[in-house]
């Protein structure tokens, strides 16, 4: 089972703020079959890498199979 709730993820620099991803929910359960769509920049990628653990976020909670994942990987 994978759960993101309020989801973000932002991209800072000494200028400007890109949020990646806003306050974004999503859950999928075992057995659920789920396609990604949506215009370029939207987030896709971002989510994926996420989901797949490879990028960390900003904010938000992620809990796959039950486990928090901030208690895996502690964030910046
Ligand atoms: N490393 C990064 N630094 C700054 N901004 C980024 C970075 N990666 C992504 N972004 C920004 O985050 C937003 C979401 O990007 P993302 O690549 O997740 O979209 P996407 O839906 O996968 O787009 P595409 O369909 O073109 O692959 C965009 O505004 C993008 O410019
Ligand atoms: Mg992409």
């Amino acid at each position: 089972m994978l759960k993101m709730t309020h989801l973000q993820k932002v991209y800072r620099t000494h200028l400007i703020e890109t949020y990646a991803l806003r306050d974004f929910s999503i859950q999928v359960r075992e057995g659920e079959f789920v396609a990604v769509t949506g215009p370029s920049g939207s987030g896709k990628t971002t989510f994926l890498n996420i989901a797949g653990l490879l990028e960390e976020f900003t904010g938000g909670q992620y809990q796959l199979d039950g486990v928090d994942v901030a208690w895996i990987s502690p964030r910046a």
